[in-house]
């Protein structure tokens, strides 16, 4: 029988922490539904999402400045459980009576939590053990503290400069701590969200992949009925978990063209037909469309120096031939696209958010609407890893849902200025050694995003006794959490000596091979 996987939810109220996110991806990875809303959500509509529980995060702002950010009033009599995290906490305090100052000694990074009167939250949950009383080895990043308790609240643990480093007021079911439970750092943050999310909120674990797929299919198979889903794969970890989903739910109802717009990476074509077509050895066995549209593209692209212009180009190129491609398909009605939830919490769509700006690049792809096909987006719902672990549950490989991101423009983006041809078919052959020789010494997953780039410059070397006169490559490696912000890969000194001797051994046309030490910001993870 399918559980009703949406049952039990959490919902996060937003308040501007760049650890929102992940919050809501440690509520689930204990096995619970999670919604972030911004703040600004109406009451109403809040109160009628049926939370099991309301976190509130934390967030840049003062609660001690004119005007500050508040939750809902309704939220701390509603008889719904709440945490509030940092600034949420400080709010919560703030709101209910209590009072918070801006300290002038801030407290950043480790600390060390004293449990001077435990509660249902912290009973039981230490590091460490000094003279009876629990300690807790946390992290912290605030300026602000509570330094007066609301009526009816009490202050349950403390750190060296903080008397109230979480506070509660269990009738009320209202709890509150001033460190970050979501971060690795603090390492009994899991327990506590734990102890929040099961005991205090009474949610089971619903959230779990073999019953989200089930849920998916399930509703997939009730919207699309008898008709046909048209699918744009793009060899990236979404369109093929999509793919390997709606091969589950609809099987031969599915058809997926794949575009081959001549800036893919060496043999991703092969390797998609591979990995989920029919007469490959598979369980998906779909009906791909491969589509080589190289020319067509390489065509529009001559001459085009802009990466923005370039990008342009693509997307519209893109969305003519997936035009075509759908118009010789009789009866396709939906349209499915990976879009995944930070894509959906990042667009003005969120409950509740003041409309961020979504970076226009990063929409290659998206089709218009006169398209006139209605579009399933299984995996809306869905954080990356939550993707990856259910592209595992129905079967792909680890590698594949493993792979790094590969942008939408694909190659024209790492080809400076003018794309032709020749450079694609070079940059191809020196990226697939970088990544083969990544793999092979086990560093592939220790970056978060490896690829070379193109420059259409040359440079001299020389072979034997003759000069050449040849292009230059430079490899690009990069760890980051989220992709804003990315420090480059201390690759060791070796590996990347046998890269480069044998990119410019084995690829006739590249001279020279250079390595990019430029973190972002303020240099971009792509050069283009
Ligand atoms: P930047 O270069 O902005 O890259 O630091 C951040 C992440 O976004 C990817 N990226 C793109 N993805 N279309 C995409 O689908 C694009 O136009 C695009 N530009 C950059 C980049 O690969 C990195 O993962």
């Amino acid at each position: 029988m399918t559980r009703n996987i949406h049952a039990e939810k959490i919902v996060i109220l937003d308040f501007g922490s760049q650890y929102t996110q992940l919050i809501a991806r440690r509520i689930r990875e204990i096995g619970v539904f999670c919604e972030i809303v911004g703040y600004e959500i109406n009451e109403e509509e809040l109160l009628a999402m049926g939370a099991d529980g309301f976190i509130l995060s934390g967030g840049p702002e003062s609660v001690t400045e004119d005007r500050p950010p508040r939750a809902p009033e309704k939220v701390f009599t509603s008889g719904v459980p709440v945490l509030g995290i940092c600034y949420g906490m400080q709010t919560m305090a703030s709101q209910l009576g209590g009072v918070v100052e801006g300290s002038s000694k801030q407290e950043f990074g480790y600390a060390r939590v004293t449990v001077s009167k435990d509660n249902d939250l912290l009973r039981g949950i230490a590091d460490s053990r000094v003279g009876g009383e629990s300690q807790l080895d946390v992290w912290m990043s605030h300026g602000d503290k509570v330094v007066g308790l609301p009526p009816g609240f009490d202050g349950n643990a403390t750190t060296e400069t903080t008397e109230f480093a979480s506070i509660s007021n269990p009738a009320g079911k209202l709890y509150g701590v001033q460190f970050h439970p979501e971060v690795n750092d603090t390492r009994q943050g899991e327990a506590l969200l734990r102890r929040f999310v099961g005991d205090i909120c009474g949610c089971e674990g619903l959230w779990r992949a073999e019953n989200i797929i089930d849920d998916i299919v399930t509703n997939v198979r009730e919207r699309v009925g008898t008709n046909r889903v048209i699918l744009g794969l793009s060899g990236g970890v979404d369109s093929s978990v999509v793919a390997a989903l709606l091969s589950r739910a609809i099987g031969d109802q599915l058809t997926c063209v794949f575009v081959d717009n001549g800036l893919l990476r060496a043999g991703e074509v092969e390797q998609v037909v591979d990995m989920l077509g029919k007469g490959s050895d598979n369980v998906f066995s779909l009906d791909i469309v491969p589509v080589d549209a190289s020319d067509r593209f390489l065509t529009a692209l001559a001459g085009v120096t802009s990466p923005e212009e370039k990008r342009k180009i693509i997307g519209r190129t893109f969305i003519d031939v997936f035009d075509e491609e759908a118009g010789r398909l009789t009866d396709v009605k939906f349209l499915a696209q990976g879009t995944i939830y930070p894509d959906v919490i990042e667009s003005a769509g969120n409950k509740g958010s003041k409309a961020h700006v979504i970076k226009s690049h990063h929409n290659v792809g998206g089709l218009p609407e006169f398209m006139k096909l209605e579009l399933i987006e299984p995996l809306r719902e869905l954080f990356k890893d939550e993707v990856r672990k259910i592209g595992v549950t129905l079967g792909l490989s680890q590698e594949m849902v493993g792979r790094h991101p590969f942008p939408g423009p694909g190659l024209s983006v790492r080809i400076l200025g003018d794309v032709k041809k020749e450079y694609a078919d070079l940059l191809r052959q020196a990226d697939k050694i970088f990544i083969d020789e990544l793999l092979r010494a086990g560093l592939y997953n220790e970056v978060s995003q490896a690829f070379a780039v193109f420059l259409p410059v040359k440079a001299v070397g020389v072979v034997g006794d003759a000069r050449r006169y040849e292009y230059v490559v430079t490899l690009r490696a990069v760890e980051t959490v989220d992709f804003m912000t990315a420090r480059w890969a201390h690759l060791p000194y070796d590996f990347l000596e046998r890269v480069s001797s044998r990119i410019m051994n084995e690829v006739a046309g590249i001279a020279r091979v250079a390595y990019d030490i430029s973190s972002k910001p303020p240099a971009t993870i792509e050069w283009e």
